[in-house]
């Protein structure tokens, strides 16, 4: 351990701690930087997060410093107060004024640090600017602003250090030098995003949310991406019960700063043409009211078979097994959902809850076996999400049958081959818990209201629960507590942290 001291405050931490590190710790804050990431390489470019130290004649940047025992360290001196407002006059002096029409004002590091640091008269002439190219398409989901750019490096490392694809690079010297990428390349791979998240200015924008919201206008709610069985975290930034994107949210054990691009796009599901939004009866729309009427013309008898999906929550998951009692159950398709999964974070199954099923003790079965399934099943059927029947051979067992009940979100196959229809809630519009790859059980919280008449699924299950089973649970809490005695007895469901739990405790 390194004792120091920062801002007159004694401080103690671990040998080997950046000094940046350490005075985010002090302050409570970070200091100023551009450069600067706790998921990159140090890049020491930007020179803005200068400090004070005791001994030192000039002052040193604290990103690249490590701690030593007895250090003295002043972070808002005057001295690193004129410092700074100079840096960021080096860093203005190209840079163009155009913050009432860049996309990134209302989160930018420049206007930000500016507001803090800045408050100077400008040396230099509008006039005078050295001018660089501006909106240039630079690959399927990235714009670069060249002008914007203050050098600081970090889509560079992070397309060397992360995807390690090297396509961008820091062209020319002085103040010609401009960020681009290499001769005959496009910044096409699999999370290029990431770089508009890091870019400390607007030079880099994505071309999905550029000039659709201004960022003030975003409420964000944590939450957790549906889009593989990573299971990212991220926050969802919406309005008016529209969501505008998805942002990665850090945590270090899962997905540390990132997210992928198709990720990223799960959200435009929650919006799309075909989402269920009223309930079916044959193809025509009847009132909540008259469902339980159909359930009873349908699954009077209680049902047969009752068929899960990897797309639900872990919460509904236990709840559709106590629906299903003693009859005949399945977790959906087998290899359903699937797709190229790479080693940096995207997972070849592509759903969020598949680990769900395995603590809910639901096995999934191949299109043949669930055929058969659903072929020896006398009595009503009950599909929850996925969509089985974009299997053929499913789809062929489903045909005739005026018994199927079908409680998804969007109008699949399945839907279509539904006597009753019921639209429940898809991940953004609802709270409940996934359970990803590693095991780790994480909660999302619900970020928008549902559309039309579409209900949260454990409210439509409950009026599904045969007599005779454990009394039907009236609160997401009451749930909650029922489904986590019984599959996660460690953790309560109701209070994970935010950046999840695994049920054995952290390794
Ligand atoms: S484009 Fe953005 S992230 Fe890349 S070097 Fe410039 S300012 Fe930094
Ligand atoms: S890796 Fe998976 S969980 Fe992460 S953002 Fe991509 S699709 Fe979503
Ligand atoms: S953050 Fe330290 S030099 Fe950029």
């Amino acid at each position: 351990m390194a004792r120091l001291t920062i801002d007159g405050s004694a401080i103690e931490v671990a040998d080997g701690t950046s000094l940046f590190d350490a005075c985010r710790l002090a302050r409570g804050e970070a200091l100023p930087h551009f450069c600067y990431h706790p998921d990159l390489s140090i890049a020491g470019v930007c020179r803005l997060c200068q400090v004070e130290v005791e001994g030192m004649p000039k002052l040193t940047i604290a990103c690249n410093t490590t701690v030593r025992e007895g250090m003295v360290v002043q972070t808002r001196s005057e001295k690193v107060r004129k410092a700074s407002q100079q840096i960021l006059e080096m860093h203005l002096i190209n840079h163009p004024v155009d913050c009432p029409i860049c996309d990134q004002a209302g989160e930018c590091g420049l206007q930000n640090q500016y507001m803090d640091y800045g408050l100077y008269d400008s040396q230099v002439p509008q006039s005078e600017k050295v001018l660089k190219a501006k909106a240039q398409v630079i690959g399927p989901e990235v714009i670069l602003d060249k002008e914007r750019c203050v050098l600081c490096s970090r889509c560079v490392r992070f397309c060397n250090e992360v995807t390690k694809t090297g396509e961008l690079g820091i062209f020319n010297r002085g103040d010609r030098a401009e960020i681009g990428v290499a001769p005959g390349r496009q910044l096409d791979n699999a999370y290029s995003v990431n770089t508009v998240d890091i870019c400390p200015v607007g030079a880099l924008t994505s071309r999905d949310f550029r000039f659709q919201k201004r960022v003030w206008m975003l409420k964000s709610t944590d939450s957790v991406c549906p889009g593989c069985a990573t299971g990212c975290n991220v926050r969802v930034d919406h309005e008016a019960g529209r969501i505008y994107r998805l942002k990665p949210r850090r945590n270090a054990k899962v997905n540390g700063s990132w997210m992928c691009d198709e990720g990223r796009l799960t959200y435009k599901a929650v919006h799309a043409v075909d989402r269920l939004t009223e309930p079916l009866w044959h193809g025509q729309v009847v009132a909540w009211a008259e469902v339980k009427n159909h359930l009873a013309r349908v699954g009077g008898g209680g049902f047969a078979l009752v068929i899960g999906s990897a797309h639900q929550s872990l919460e509904e998951l236990w709840l559709l097994r106590q629906v299903a009692g003693t009859a005949a159950t399945s977790g959906g398709l087998a290899g359903s959902d699937t797709g190229k999964g790479d080693d940096i974070l995207l997972s070849a199954d592509r759903t969020p809850n598949r680990g769900g099923l395995a603590v809910a003790g639901l096995a999934e079965h191949s299109a043949t076996e669930l055929a058969a399934l659903i072929r020896a099943a006398r009595g009503a059927i009950l599909v929850h999400g996925g969509d089985p029947a974009a299997a053929p051979e499913v789809a062929a067992a489903l045909a005739g049958r005026d018994d199927v009940v079908y409680l998804g979100t969007h109008l699949g196959v399945t839907a279509r081959a539904a006597a009753l229809v019921l639209p429940g809630a898809m991940w953004a519009e609802k709270a409940g818990v996934f359970v990803n790859r590693q095991g780790r059980l994480q909660p999302f919280a619900q970020a928008v209201a549902r559309p039309g008449n579409a209900r949260e699924d454990w409210r439509v299950l409950v009026e599904m629960l045969p007599a005779g089973a454990p009394a039907a649970p009236t609160s997401l809490k009451a749930l909650r507590a029922g489904a986590g005695a019984a599959l996660a007895p460690t953790l309560d469901l109701d209070r994970l942290p935010q950046d999840g739990a695994l049920p054995g405790g952290e390794a």
